[in-house]
This record gives C-alpha cells, sequence and structure tokens, in this order.
C-alpha cells in the first residue's frame, strides 16, 4: 500500500501546527510535531545540566532522548522553544532526530510532519509540500495570545525579541536552515484564520493527491 506523505514547514506561529492537525485528521493520516522533538531534545540538555548550543551535550541528549519524558505544557513553553532553537543548529542533533522523523511517516498509511526542514531534508519526496509563513508582526501577536491563553504572565517585547532571535537561529544556520523547498507551495496565513487557512490548504492537497 502506498503511503502519503504532507510536509507543513514554516516559522514559529506561522498556523502550521494548527494547519497540519487539521489536515492529518481530515486525510486519514498520522501526525508528528518535528519541533517538540528538538523541544524535548532542548529540554533533556538543560536536565543533564549541559548547554544547549554546546554540540556535545546536545547530540548526546538527542541520542539518548525519551520524547515521554517531557508534558506537552513543558514541551509548549519558551524555555524549550529557546533551547530547540539552540540544539537544532547542531548537525549531531539533527543527524540523532533525522531517523525517528523518517520511519514514522513511513508507516501506513502515512503522516503529516510538520517543522522547518521537512520538504528538504527529512522528506524530500513528500507528495505534497506546503510552506506557511506570515508577517513578522502577526506572528508575535499570535504567539502573545496563544501564552496568555495558556495562562502564562509574559512581556510581549520579551515575546519580540525572542521570537527574532529565533527566526534568526533557525534562517541562518548552516545545516537544514528554514527555507521554502523549490516546489513548495506557499501559504502566507497573515490575513487568514485557522478556518481559512485550512480550506485553502485542504483544496491544494485534494488537488495534488486526490
Ligand atoms: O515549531 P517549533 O516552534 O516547535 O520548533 C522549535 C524549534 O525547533 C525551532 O526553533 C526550530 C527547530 N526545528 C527544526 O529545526 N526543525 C524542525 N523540523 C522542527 C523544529
Amino acid at each position: 500500500m502506498k503511503t502519503i506523505a504532507i510536509a507543513i514547514d514554516g516559522p514559529a506561529a506561522s498556523g502550521k501546527g494548527t494547519l497540519a492537525k487539521r489536515v492529518a485528521a481530515e486525510f486519514g493520516l498520522r501526525y508528528l510535531d518535528t519541533g517538540s522533538l528538538y523541544r524535548a531534545a532542548g529540554l533533556a540538555t538543560l536536565r543533564a545540566d549541559g548547554d544547549p548550543a554546546d554540540p556535545v551535550a546536545a547530540t548526546k541528549a538527542a541520542e539518548t532522548l525519551d520524547i515521554d519524558w517531557f508534558s506537552a505544557g513543558d514541551l509548549r513553553g519558551e524555555l524549550a522553544g529557546n533551547a530547540a532553537s539552540k540544539v537544532a543548529a547542531i548537525p549531531g542533533v539533527r543527524a540523532a532526530l533525522l531517523d525517528y522523523q523518517r520511519r514514522y511517516a513511513a508507516v501506513a498509511p502515512g503522516a503529516v510532519l510538520d517543522g522547518r526542514d521537512i520538504g528538504t531534508v527529512v522528506l524530500p519526496n513528500a507528495d505534497v509540500k506546503i510552506f506557511a509563513q506570515a508577517d513578522f508582526e502577526v506572528r508575535v501577536a499570535r504567539r502573545v495570545a496563544e501564552l496568555r491563553a495558556g495562562g502564562q504572565t509574559i512581556i510581549e517585547s520579551r515575546v519580540r525579541e525572542d521570537m527574532a532571535a529565533r527566526d534568526a537561529r533557525d534562517s541562518s544556520r548552516s545545516v537544514a536552515p528554514l527555507v521554502p523547498a523549490q516546489d513548495a507551495w506557499i501559504l502566507d496565513t497573515s490575513a487568514l484564520n485557522a478556518d481559512e487557512a485550512f480550506a485553502q490548504a485542504k483544496a491544494y492537497i485534494a488537488s495534488k493527491i486526490g
């Protein structure tokens, strides 16, 4: 049986996670949030008293990682997000997590993976590649609302600075930087709500896989 692979990449708060979950449910596919793997690797490094920017400590944490160590709340926090974007720049960490992602996608009936390098590195032969993007200030406002809704007290200027720093690290790293695959369909969600983004993506995916 042929499996279906759908890659959804994009920067933080571009809407890719919400979109990917709905796409997976709609097309009856499994769903993997690959950012949570990097977040878990970042937290595991900190838990072992390591520096997430240290290649030896971070690679060891990724190689021995058990994602079930961390709660969804811990994984979604800003501490995990910032540690994730540091460990994600380390080639040994990316190599340690690559196999897991490919094996996940290969299980029938197939999967939707969201991340930064799914269409370019993890699944270069994906059936569908979507790159979600949105204006910087729109993404900051979404992240602020998301954190406040989760009950966190936050300082907006701090969220803006963290987002800018994370964007810069994700886009400028030498391994698997955040860039759209050449054959990705670009979905700008700046002026779209979640339902509208989903409707556009669903129509595009249906046109590709029937
Ligand atoms: O999507 P997210 O915010 O959960 O991702 C957390 C960090 O992990 C982000 O800074 C970039 C990194 N990441 C990555 O490098 N490659 C992926 N496929 C997914 C996430």
